[in-house]
């Protein structure tokens, strides 16, 4: 399955792929990531992306279409993909088209502004690995240390309250018209993030026609 993860900022996308993904065995791609990956690391690409994540912003669409397109040609690709955070313009979305990359579905998972600021302002992740976690629903078993890798526990340099309200705004206003793009092609299933983590993932799993 070739699917795409839609979603406002903290809607739980990350964590929907990441049990998608091993259910399903195909890779996640999430753009997120890639670019936070490339901060760490001191890349070009990172430094350049850093300002625009710590305001809010979104990366310019030529520079993620590139690194989406490139990721997308690797071989481990060909079986299928969940796309988390990916495409989030509808110029990404025909970018996608254009290079004749086939979307059987488009998950909208849905929460309210309210929850996102609350999921967030709790979300932590992994300084080494970046294993997400969150302090109430998703907790290390490490304590403040990654259950994964004994990193410390950090939180996200753009989940500041300044910073998600600009990034439910851009949400609103540059991604959220990419569901009417999908829904014209009838592609778009829809969930809701749940309180309880295991209630979204039901019903992800259902939208999807999987149990
Ligand atoms: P990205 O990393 O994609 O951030 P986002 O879309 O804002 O989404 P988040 O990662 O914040 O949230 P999520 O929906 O994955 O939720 P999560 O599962 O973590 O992008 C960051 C930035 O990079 C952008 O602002 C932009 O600058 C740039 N960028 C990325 N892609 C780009 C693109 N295509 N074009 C241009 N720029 C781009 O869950 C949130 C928290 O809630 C977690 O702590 C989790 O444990 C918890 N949680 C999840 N589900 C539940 C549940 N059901 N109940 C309770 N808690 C839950």
């Amino acid at each position: 399955m070739n699917l795409i993860l839609l979603g406002p900022p903290g809607a739980g996308k990350g964590t929907q792929a990441e049990i998608l993904s091993k259910r399903l065995g195909i890779e996640t791609i999430s753009t997120g990531v890639m670019l936070r990956t490339a901060i760490r690391e001191g890349t070009e690409l990172g430094t350049m992306a850093q300002e625009y994540i710590n305001a809010g912003k979104l990366v310019p669409d030529d520079v993620v279409v590139g690194i989406v397109k490139e990721r997308l040609s690797k071989d481990d690709c060909k079986k299928g993909f969940i796309l988390d955070g990916f495409p989030r313009t509808t110029a990404q979305a025909e970018a996608l088209e254009q290079a004749g990359v086939r979307i059987d579905k488009v998950l909208s998972l849905e929460v309210s502004d309210e929850t996102i600021i609350e999921r967030l302002s709790g979300r932590r992740e992994c300084k080494d690995c970046g294993t997400p976690y969150h302090v109430v629903y998703k907790p290390s078993a490490n304590g403040d240390k990654c259950q994964v890798c004994g990193g410390p526990l950090i939180q996200r340099a753009d989940d500041n309250e300044e910073t998600v309200k600009n990034r439910i705004q851009v949400y609103h206003e540059q991604t959220e018209p990419i569901k009417e793009f999908y829904q014209k092609q009838g592609k778009v299933v829809v969930a809701h993030g749940r309180e309880e983590l295991a209630d979204t993932t039901r019903e992800v799993a259902k939208a999807l026609g999987l149990e």
